[in-house]
């Protein structure tokens, strides 16, 4: 592999990417219920699809209670280096050099799974009937809304800051498939053991 090429755990391929997908999947169709039934911060008018509601409650769900707890934990226990860091906010000060940077990054990182989990909170709060009955003042439905313009506003800024720190090949390397051999899925309960072993002592 090319020095230019980072590595990147098969692990966190795996969880970020089918985690990326139902998030843009559920981004999307949600934008889809809204122009449907709501628009009135806008509106493209949308062929309709029916059941479009269910669809997103799908994805939503998927994500809910699959997805992202299994993606968040990685990131907890074995990702956190490239989550916030206590010196994260001061490092911050030295933005221009790489570190504050990558300093930005981390925080941004964060964010992604606090976006993703206030949309996910607050979905879980929106009834399947509201919008089909014209019922569009709900609080929860207009948190879930913001939810919406909060997780797309830091989508991309989660863009735009990865391809200022790593360039196109940090994003290539979230994709690869390949993987080397100490990071085998063989190896996975090995290294979970060992993690707990660790965790006892
Ligand atoms: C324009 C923005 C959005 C609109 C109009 C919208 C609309 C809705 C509606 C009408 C429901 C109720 C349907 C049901 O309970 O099955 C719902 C549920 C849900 N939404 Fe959204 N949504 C939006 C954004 C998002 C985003 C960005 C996510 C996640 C990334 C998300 C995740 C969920 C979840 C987890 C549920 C609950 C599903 C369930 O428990 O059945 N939503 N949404
Ligand atoms: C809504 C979807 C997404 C969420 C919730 C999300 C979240 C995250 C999180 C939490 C991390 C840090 C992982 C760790 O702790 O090890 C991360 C890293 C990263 N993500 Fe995303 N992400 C999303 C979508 C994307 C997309 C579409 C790309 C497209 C290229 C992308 C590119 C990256 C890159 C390049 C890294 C950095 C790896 C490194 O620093 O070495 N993410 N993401």
């Amino acid at each position: 592999m090319s020095r230019a090429t980072p590595y990147q755990p098969l692990l966190l391929r795996l969880l970020h990417g089918i985690n990326g997908l139902i998030a843009i999947l559920a981004i999307i169709t949600s934008y889809w219920v809204y122009d449907t039934y709501d628009g009135r911060f806008g509106q493209l008018s949308l062929p309709q699809i029916p059941g479009i509601i269910g669809i997103h409650g799908t994805f939503g769900k998927t994500l809910l209670l699959g997805v992202m707890p299994a993606f968040a934990l990685y990131s907890f226990l074995l990702g956190s280096k490239r989550l916030v860091q206590p010196d994260s906010f001061q490092k911050l000060r030295q933005l221009g050099k790489p570190i504050g940077w990558y300093s930005l990054h981390r925080i941004v990182n964060t964010v992604m799974l606090l976006a993703v989990t206030f949309s996910l909170v607050t979905g879980s709060m929106v009834k399947e009937e509201w919008l089909p009955n014209g019922e569009l003042n709900h609080i929860w439905y207009y948190l879930h809304l913001t939810g919406w313009v909060i997780l797309v506003g830091c989508l991309a800024m989660h863009l735009l800051i990865s391809a200022k720190v790593g360039g196109l090949p940090l994003w290539v390397s979230m994709f690869k498939l390949n993987y080397r051999p100490e990071d085998s899925p063989k190896k996975w309960i090995q290294t979970v053991r060992s993690f707990v072993q660790r965790e006892d002592r």
